[in-house]
């Protein structure tokens, strides 16, 4: 179905008024799909019949261009199964590949040969421990169920029964009491982000984000019309005194206290009273990130800065990416209630809401018992995961290394203090061997200068895995 509607989608331009034939044009752009690697060897083409009658061209016309484009050895036929781009079409053919050798590898093209996650990616959680079976179970019951009204369009604040399973998750595991009409279901962190943005702020709007931060922040307040003001982070978290002599009128402030991203420190009480005194006395908005807050090795994961929140200034932002996985593409947002309502009429705006049978799913593995049960063992395993490449890296690096392992979260950070190259330099090393180590000091504004790798451990699946990384860091980063 995808195959045709991509070779369709090539020929949509067909000319009538030149004096090529049609059958020559359709052939032509056949041939151009495949040279420029949109269609692929054994993708399946439309029928004759059918792309006939969408092009509104005589079915002797298509199989004209079909026949030639079969004597060419661009298309074979599959008898019953129809007609495909020849299976055995030379690799030479296709132009994209030609491009592709001919090119001096790049950081990035090796990290895409890797197949996703690449090894050490940051922020993924664990894809080969994922409940699959019980997933595909609990997908293939809904999609079963699904009545006429199921297919309707859904409330585009989110699934009901997932926005209630998620205020009983939050009131339960992180300490915010809020109603399920409060949840709002996104896209993920970005969609959440925006939601709030354009909901509660101005262009122009002077906005604090950590320093350093998750570049996508201040991408997406900037994509707003927003001015992200970068305030820097100590071992306490975000320095709000320094926040307040930059931008004192700022309208918001977006933190990570749980794990500030990428340094992973945990934002003290003080800092946060601090925070939540300023937002109050400046009747701005705090947003909290709590992107992985449930990933604590060290002592129960710490109650959200939501919890804390006795004037309503707090947003919270959860996201399904690191709990679950992030092709879900499903994060929330809890408004304080006296916003529902713009928020609920801004949702309506701006999106036809989630996937309704993703939703559904989602909402019957929280209500069902076994979202705990998965953050239980996800908690463990990353826990082993994280000790292993530690040991790994210390094995391997002895005292050239330097790791700073902080209490939760999935990446650590490993310092290379004896070298002289740039984390940066270090790090483009690392990703042309495949390794997706990301270069800390990028994380932050022009006047920050810490510098190390962030490393993502939690698909570093074995010990031996973990060593063999390890040694190819090494002669990655031109060590002996
Ligand atoms: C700091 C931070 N916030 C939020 C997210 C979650 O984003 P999303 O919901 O878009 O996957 C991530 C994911 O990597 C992150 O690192």
């Amino acid at each position: 179905m995808i195959q045709e509607k991509k070779s369709a989608t090539a020929l949509l331009a067909i000319d009538r008024a030149t004096s090529t034939p049609l059958y020559r044009q359709i052939y032509a752009r056949f041939r151009a799909a495949i040279e420029q690697g949109v269609l692929h060897p054994g993708d399946r083409v439309a029928s004759a019949r059918d792309l006939a009658s969408e092009l509104g061209v005589s079915r002797g016309t298509i199989e004209t261009a079909y026949n030639l484009l079969m004597g060419e050895g661009y298309f074979s036929s599959q008898g019953q199964a129809g007609t495909v781009v020849s299976p055995s079409l030379p690799a030479q053919r296709s132009a994209r590949r030609e491009r592709r050798r001919a090119d001096a590898p790049t950081d990035r093209q090796a990290l895409a040969d890797a197949r996703p996650p690449p090894p050490l990616q940051l922020g993924i959680p664990a894809l080969d421990a994922f409940p699959r079976k019980l997933w595909a179970r609990l997908t293939a019951r809904r999609a079963r169920a699904a009545t006429p009204a199921d297919m309707f369009y859904g409330d585009p604040s989110g699934y009901a029964p997932l926005r209630a399973a998620i205020a009983a998750y939050l009131a339960v595991s992180r300490g915010v009491s809020c109603h399920p009409s409060q949840v709002f279901v996104t896209g993920g962190y970005r969609a959440s982000l925006a939601l709030i943005a354009h909901t509660l702020l101005d262009k122009g709007d002077a906005v604090w984000v950590e320093d350093p931060g998750y570049p996508p922040t201040q991408e997406v307040l900037r994509s707003g019309g927003l001015r992200a003001v970068p305030v820097p982070v100590d071992d306490e978290g975000m320095v709000v005194a320094r926040g307040v002599r930059k931008a004192a009128g700022a309208r918001m402030a977006v933190v990570t206290p749980s794990h500030q991203a990428p340094l992973g420190v945990s934002m003290s009480l003080a800092r946060r009273l601090q925070l939540l005194e300023w937002a109050s006395r400046s009747k701005a908005w705090i947003v909290e990130d709590d992107y992985d807050g449930e990933y604590r090795y060290a002592g129960p994961p710490l109650p959200a800065l939501k919890s804390l929140d006795g004037n309503d200034r707090v947003l919270y932002a959860g996201s399904f990416s690191k709990v679950l996985y992030p092709g879900l593409a499903l994060g929330y947002v809890v408004a304080p209630e006296s916003l529902c309502a713009a928020f609920a009429t801004a949702a309506q705006t701006g999106s036809n809401g989630s996937p309704q049978i993703t939703q559904a799913v989602v909402a019957d593995f929280m209500r069902g018992g076994y979202f705990p049960r998965h953050l239980k063992k996800m908690r463990l395993l990353y826990a082993r995961r994280r000790g292993i490449l530690v040991a790994a890296l210390l094995k391997t690096f002895g005292d050239e290394v330097r790791i700073d392992l902080k209490s939760g979260g999935m990446h650590l950070i490993a310092r290379f203090d004896e070298r002289t190259e740039r984390d940066t330099e270090l790090a483009r090393r690392a990703q042309l061997a495949g390794l997706n180590c990301q270069p800390l000091s990028e994380r932050g504004s022009a006047g920050f200068r810490d510098e190390g790798l962030l490393m993502g451990f939690t698909n570093v699946a074995s010990s031996a895995q973990a060593q063999q990384l390890a040694v190819k860091l090494r002669k990655a980063l031109g060590l002996r």
